[in-house]
C-alpha cells in the first residue's frame, strides 16, 4: 500500500461507504464559495465536481484552492479534440491530480486510448494516483430529433450503447450516464466499468431543470458507482446535513 496522502479511496469500490459515492457538483464561478462548500462537506461526501464554468473562470489556481481543502476532485471538462490535443490537455491537468476526468466518446477510439494511456503515464510521472478517465456519450440535452439533425440516424439509446461499448473497449475506466441509461450502459460495457450518474434527486427534492431523475438509493441499486448531486446539496439551508441525509438514504 502506498502512503501517498492523495491516494483516492474512491478507487476501491468494494469498501465504499455510501457517502464516498457522492460527488457534489459545485456549479459556481466563485472560488470562495466553492472552497467554503468543500470545507463544509468534508467527510460527508466522496468529493466535489468542478466543471467548465468554474475552470474557465478560475483555472488551475481555482482548482488548487478547492483541492487544498483535501477534497477529491472530479474535473469535468469534457475534452473533445484530436487525440494529440486531448493527450496534451490531460498532460496539462495531470499535475493537479484530479480523481475523475471526462472526455467525449465521440472523439473516437484512438482519442479514448490516447486519453487513457496519457492519464496513466502522467500519473506515474507525477507520483499521483491515476485518475479515472470517463466518457460522455450523448448529452442528455439532446433527443432523437437532435441526433437526426446532425446526421445520426440511430436513436439516442442505440447511440449511447454504441459509444459506451467503444469506451469500454478502448481503455476508459467508466462513463457518465443518466439514471435511465444505467441498465443499457451495464449491458454494453465490461464488468467493473464505472458509472458516474447525475440527474439524482432525493425524495421530495425539487427536480429543477432535470427531466429524468432517480433517487440516490434507486440509482445505486440500479448499478451507479458515483452519484453527481448538485443543487439538492448546494442550495439546501444546511448543505452538510443534506449530504448526510442523502448518504443515509443509500443502502450499502
Ligand atoms: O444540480 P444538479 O444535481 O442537477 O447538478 C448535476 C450536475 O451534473 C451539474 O453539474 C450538471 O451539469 C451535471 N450533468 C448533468 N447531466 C448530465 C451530465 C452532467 O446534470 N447528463
Amino acid at each position: 500500500m502506498t502512503a501517498s496522502p492523495i491516494q483516492p479511496s474512491i478507487l476501491k469500490f468494494s469498501i465504499l461507504k455510501p457517502s464516498d459515492r457522492i460527488f457534489c457538483a459545485l456549479d459556481t464561478t466563485d472560488t470562495d464559495k466553492a472552497v467554503a462548500l468543500a470545507k463544509q462537506l468534508q467527510g460527508v461526501v466522496g468529493g466535489v465536481k468542478l466543471g467548465l464554468e468554474f475552470f474557465c473562470a478560475n483555472g488551475a489556481d481555482g482548482f488548487k484552492a478547492v483541492a487544498a481543502t483535501g477534497m477529491p476532485i472530479f474535473l469535468d471538462l469534457k475534452f473533445h479534440d484530436i487525440p494529440n490535443t486531448v493527450a496534451g490537455a490531460i498532460r496539462a491537468v495531470a499535475p493537479l491530480a484530479p480523481k475523475i476526468l471526462t472526455v467525449h466518446t465521440q472523439g473516437g477510439p484512438e482519442m479514448m486510448r490516447r486519453a487513457a494511456e496519457t492519464a496513466a503515464e502522467e500519473a506515474e510521472k507525477h507520483g499521483v494516483a491515476r485518475p479515472w478517465v470517463t466518457g460522455v456519450t450523448i448529452l442528455t440535452s439532446m433527443d432523437d430529433a437532435d441526433l437526426a439533425a446532425i446526421g445520426v440516424k440511430d436513436t439516442v439509446a442505440d447511440q449511447v450503447a454504441r459509444l459506451a461499448a467503444l469506451a469500454s473497449e478502448n481503455g476508459l475506466d467508466g462513463m457518465v450516464c443518466s439514471p435511465k441509461e444505467i441498465a443499457l450502459a451495464r449491458t454494453a460495457t465490461h464488468t467493473g466499468f464505472k458509472l458516474v450518474v447525475p440527474g439524482i434527486r432525493p425524495v421530495g427534492s425539487a427536480t429543477g431543470d432535470q427531466k429524468r431523475v432517480m433517487t440516490p438509493s434507486d440509482a445505486v441499486t440500479a448499478g451507479a458507482d458515483v452519484l453527481v448531486i448538485g443543487r439538492p446539496i448546494t442550495q439546501a439551508d444546511d448543505p452538510r446535513a443534506s449530504a448526510v441525509a442523502i448518504a443515509a438514504s443509500i443502502n450499502g
